[in-house]
Formats: structure tokens, C-alpha cells, sequence
């Protein structure tokens, strides 16, 4: 680890799904870059960078937030999932069965964002219908429009959620 430290560097813990994590970070660096460039988490996509696709979706203390907008100093002590934190050994979430049962891709690019906020639209009481389904997860863009499927794949997956 470098040892010097300025004005703008900080020792923090990270904890991100379930393990805790030493980094030094620059006070200015997103929670995004810090994932992907300080503990390989590459799940999480930048796509613009300012707040405006969504492919950065995580979950910080169980709601979303956009990893690109989010400075990981903010976040130490709270508890971080990304799309790598979901799965329990071989079994996938729901949610990520659902989105292969329903082909809801095509480049994948998006697909980690909009998984990680499809979770969260449903435990936010947003998937009642399409319409809202469509409405709340309009903060995520997927360039291969492949709406109509995540739209089925979250139906899906609402169903298994709410049977627990
Ligand atoms: S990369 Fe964060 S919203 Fe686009
Ligand atoms: S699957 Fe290609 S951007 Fe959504």
C-alpha cells in the first residue's frame, strides 16, 4: 500500500457485501471508481458518469443509489451490495433468474444496474403493475431496449420476493 498520505487521501473501511475492506482513497473519488479500481468489482458499469443511466445502481443499507454520484467516504460504515453480493453460492437471486428466464438483455451492459434497482423497486412497494414498474425504473437506460423483457423479468421476480 503507498504510505503517503495528503490533504485529499483517507484510510477507511469499506464493508461491501458482507466483508470489510482497507482502502486509502482520495476524498474526491466516487464510490463507483472505488469498487471498480480499488476492489475489482467491475460488476457495477459506468456508462455516463453523471447520474443519468443508471448502470451504476447499487444498494447502500438495502436502497439504491448511484455508485458515479456517490463519494466512498460518504458511504464508510454502511453496508454497500453490488450485483456480485447477490447471489448465495450457486443459487442466483430471483431477480437475476428472472432476467435470464426472461432474456431481459442483449449486451448486458445495463444489466447490473438494472437488476440492483429492479430489487429495489420491488421492496419500495414501485412494482404493482407495469406502468409502475416502467415509471420507477425509468432512471435506468438500456441502449438494446430490451424494456418489454425486464418488465416480465420483474414481475417474475416480485412474485418470488414477496413469497419470501
Ligand atoms: S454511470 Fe452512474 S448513472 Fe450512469
Ligand atoms: S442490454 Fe444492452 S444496454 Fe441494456
Amino acid at each position: 500500500m503507498d504510505t503517503r498520505t495528503t490533504p485529499l487521501t483517507r484510510d477507511i473501511t469499506l464493508s461491501v457485501n458482507g466483508t470489510d475492506h482497507a482502502i486509502r482513497v482520495d476524498t474526491r473519488m466516487t464510490l463507483l471508481d472505488a469498487l471498480r479500481d480499488k476492489l475489482g468489482l467491475t460488476g457495477s458499469k459506468k456508462g455516463c458518469d453523471q447520474g443519468q443511466c443508471g448502470a451504476c445502481t447499487i444498494h447502500v443499507e438495502g436502497e439504491r443509489h448511484l455508485a458515479c454520484l456517490t463519494l466512498t467516504v460518504a458511504v464508510e460504515g454502511l453496508h454497500i451490495t453490488t450485483v456480485e453480493g447477490l447471489a448465495e453460492g450457486e443459487s442466483l437471486h430471483p431477480m437475476q433468474q428472472a432476467f435470464i428466464d426472461h432474456d431481459a438483455f442483449q449486451c448486458g451492459y445495463c444489466t447490473s444496474g438494472q437488476i440492483m434497482s429492479a430489487i429495489a423497486c420491488v421492496r419500495e412497494g414501485h412494482a404493482g403493475s407495469d406502468e409502475d414498474i416502467r415509471e420507477y425504473m425509468s432512471g435506468n437506460l438500456c441502449r438494446c431496449a430490451a424494456y418489454p423483457n425486464i418488465v416480465a423479468a420483474v414481475n417474475q421476480a416480485k412474485n418470488e420476493m414477496e413469497r419470501g
